[in-house]
């Protein structure tokens, strides 16, 4: 009889790319994917731990299934990623959760499939983490998930320490995978057909710094948009500090690299940057900023920020706030702080109370959409190029790079997916309505 498995994703895209590797080990056991919790055989929570309301959900919903491991004993639940990497979670999930009967850390998430095996084979539960990183194992079965896009990891692991931030502890020390497999990876994936290819690191502006060989995210870019082929080539995350004029340079210039670069702020506030131990000043900030504008066409700047960090004045988050409006950027992941257990910030005074927290999101996210709102109004009339992913009798469905959604009247034949340059016509609801040029 068919087995399925049922993968439950938490948080960031590398996790979304590291469940595509999980799927893919299931599927090299002859398991197949189901919609329907209730109908696997095997389920995966592959879990994130950057917040608190994060690791409550995944409490949640991994409280939840005992009723399911009541009504079918023989269904294995599998707890992985960064939640099952945090001090103490492990035990935490072995005490409290007795349906759980595999628990992996993020350092051990390619060897998932001997795991399953073994417990299949002993029915000895497997509560398995790793304190570190390994060397990085470059084979790994895949089964991607995102139609037209492929995520390609290029660093693991970050060395910054953010005073907030739990993912060092969880990710372990900066490891860039070999230049010349990424490469192999890429041109696979656009022999595929794949348009965009995402690169993902914690911190990709620090790739090959671990090889002291001179290797750069710059030339990595550099080489992967010199690739035959029509495809674009997208990144994620990139921190300020690092950002060197180099890679603006190659955005600028390289047709094939993507224009749209998150550039995560996290406070407008150099007092509060300092004490987040970002390295880098509002004034560097803004720097990159105008180099950006001043050099990148059709470029589309996004952020993350994180309100109510510990000492945040009203003026603290007003500097914030400002930089927003004049940064004007096309999105805002904004973010209340949540203290994290063994952080240096989780043990600073003056937390700001949560109420505050909350008014300075809210805030902050309502300008952003009013930012948005004005910058969709200031597409139309512009020519841009989107990929044409979809279609049905009357229409195509395309995207932008920035991501933003696009219709278009159907008065020409295309094979799918392809690039086209599009004239936006319109603006409605959040969809741009276009027409070829
Ligand atoms: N509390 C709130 N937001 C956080 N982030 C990271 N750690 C925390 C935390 N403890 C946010 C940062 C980061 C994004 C991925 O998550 O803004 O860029
Ligand atoms: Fe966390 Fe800072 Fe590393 Fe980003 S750069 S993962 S925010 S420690």
């Amino acid at each position: 009889m068919q087995k399925h498995y049922f993968i439950k994703t938490y948080g960031c895209q590398m996790n979304v790319h590291e469940s595509e590797k999980l799927a893919g080990m299931l599927r090299s056991l002859g398991y197949t994917e189901t919609e329907n919790m209730e109908n696997a055989d095997v389920i995966v929570f592959n879990t994130c731990c950057i917040r608190d309301a994060a690791e409550q959900k995944v409490l949640g919903n991994i409280g939840a299934v005992k009723k399911l491991k009541k009504l079918n004993p023989d269904l294995i639940i599998a707890v992985c990623g960064c939640m099952s990497q945090e001090n103490g979670r492990a035990e935490l999930f072995k005490q409290k959760y007795p349906h759980v009967s595999i628990v992996i850390g993020t350092h051990n998430l390619h060897k998932f499939k001997d795991y399953l095996i073994q417990y299949q084979q002993t029915k000895k539960k497997v509560f398995e983490i790793w304190q570190s990183e390994k060397d990085i194992c470059e084979d790994v079965d895949m089964y991607r998930t995102s139609n037209n896009n492929a995520w390609v990891n290029i660093m693991y692991g970050c060395n910054n320490f953010c005073t907030y931030c739990i993912v060092p502890y969880v990710r372990g020390r900066e490891r860039s995978r070999a230049m010349a497999d990424i490469i192999t990876e890429v041109k696979q994936l656009i022999a595929e057909g794949y348009k965009y290819i995402t690169l993902l690191g914690q911190n990709v502006n620090s790739y090959g710094n671990d090889f002291k060989d001179g290797t750069n995210f710059a030339q990595l870019l550099t080489e992967l948009a010199h690739l035959d082929g029509d495809f674009r080539i997208k990144f994620m995350t990139s921190h300020p500090k690092d950002l060197t004029t180099e890679v603006i340079n190659a955005i600028a210039t390289e047709p094939k690299l993507s224009k749209v670069i998150h550039l995560p702020v996290q406070s407008g506030s150099n007092k509060i940057l300092k004490l987040m131990n970002r390295n880098y000043t509002v004034e560097h900030y803004k720097s990159l900023i105008k180099q950006i504008k001043d050099t990148v066409p059709n470029y589309f700047i996004s952020t993350d920020i994180i309100v109510g960090f510990p000492h945040e004045t009203e003026k603290d988050f007003m500097d914030t706030y400002n930089l927003v409006q004049e940064v004007n950027y096309g999105g805002v992941f904004g973010f209340m702080y949540s203290p994290r257990t063994g952080t240096i910030a989780e043990q600073m005074e003056n937390q700001v109370p949560q109420d505050i927290k909350n008014a300075r999101v809210n805030k902050l996210l309502s300008l952003s959409k009013e930012i948005i709102k004005e910058q969709n109004k200031q597409l139309v009339g512009k020519t841009l190029e989107a990929l044409v992913e979809t279609e049905d009798d009357n229409y195509y469905y395309a995207t932008l790079d920035c991501g933003k959604n696009v219709i278009i009247d159907k008065t020409i034949n295309l094979t799918l997916p392809t690039f086209k340059n599009v004239k936006i016509k319109a603006i409605s609801g959040n969809k741009l309505i276009a027409e070829f040029i």
